[in-house]
């Protein structure tokens, strides 16, 4: 969006949050940081990070690119983390693992937790006799109305608060490798505890928030993504500023830390990828990405000196 429209005292970030989110035409993408473009990159810094040793289901670290976001202090990018068969392993887990108990989904309230539990396997069966698949089938599918699925402290939607009364264990393979990635960035005390999964579809958008319900801020925020391209937008603390765009693709790892810990963000816009092809295209796995992006957004929760009620 045009500079000269951005002022001191009203919200801005509401003013890209709506530009970007524009359905009746397509909004111009030359402002988004685009990490495959080299253009982009005299806003960015690239590190030499120290590597570690591999962990399963994502790439050593040597082969990532690591880019500090420069107008955003605090802010990594990560890419190439993630093979495509790591990328096919997370959204597997994502979608058949991650919905079943004890983890938690915005489907649990409307009906039976068994019910949910083979959401997957119900909407995949429906779809096993055809030789190609139809979106409307999939939009008839329950899996299409799975929006979020919370893991170890359950993020609760309306007091925001976590509750150790309200968690449940948090898978250590996600775990080993949140853990992985904040070591490499140097983050060595960081404890993955909570998590929210997002599933979004094209046009799918995440409202202007800030995640600060954590007991400790100083303590990184990683967020991976999985699926179809989207923008991310973030600013700072106030909605003042106006907020960078970021294009995130399938296997982009965002690390939140610093000043942009606690920053506002936001997803105004979904939308198809011209070049996302994982796994075989005669799978339903690979058809449902077609059409889907997942955000595994990951926090530790409780501080090393203070519990929780
Ligand atoms: C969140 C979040 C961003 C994304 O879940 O709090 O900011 O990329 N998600 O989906
Ligand atoms: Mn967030």
């Amino acid at each position: 969006m045009n500079d000269n429209n951005v002022s001191e005292n009203t919200d801005n970030f509401k003013a890209e949050f709506k530009y970007y989110k524009q359905k009746a035409s397509t909004p111009c993408f030359d402002d988004v940081l685009n990490f495959e473009n080299e253009s982009s990159m005299v806003q960015v810094s690239k590190l030499c990070v120290n590597h570690l040793d591999a962990v399963e289901n994502i790439k050593s670290s040597r082969e990532w690119d690591v880019f500090h976001v420069n107008s955003v202090p605090g802010l990594y990018f990560i890419k190439n983390a993630f093979s495509e068969k790591d990328q096919l392993f997370w959204v597997r887990k994502c979608t058949q693992n991650f919905t079943r108990s004890p983890y938690v989904t915005n489907l649990d309230q409307f009906q039976e937790k068994s019910s949910v539990d083979d959401i997957w396997e119900k909407s995949s069966l429906s779809f096993c006799t055809s030789t190609h698949f139809h979106l409307n089938d999939l939009k008839q599918s329950p899996l299409w109305s799975l929006r979020w699925s919370t893991l170890g402290y359950h993020h609760d939607w309306n007091t925001k608060q976590y509750q150790k009364s309200h968690k449940t264990e948090f898978p250590h393979d996600l775990a080993n490798v949140c853990t992985y990635i904040a070591n490499v960035l140097g983050f060595h005390h960081f404890c993955p505890e909570a998590s929210i999964v997002n599933f979004y579809h094209v046009g799918s958008t995440l409202s202007p928030h800030q995640d600060v319900s954590e007991a400790d801020l100083s303590l990184p925020l990683v967020s991976i993504s999985f699926g179809l391209d989207s923008i991310f937008l973030i600013g700072d603390d106030t909605k003042y500023q106006k907020p960078e765009a970021i294009l995130i693709r399938s296997g982009d790892v965002i690390v939140m830390s610093g000043k942009s810990r606690t920053a506002y963000h936001a997803l105004p816009r979904v939308m198809p990828s011209s070049r996302l092809t994982l796994g075989d295209e005669k799978d339903f796995l690979s058809f449902y990405l077609q059409h889907s992006r997942i955000n595994l957004n990951v926090r530790q929760v409780e501080s090393a000196n203070l519990s929780l009620p």
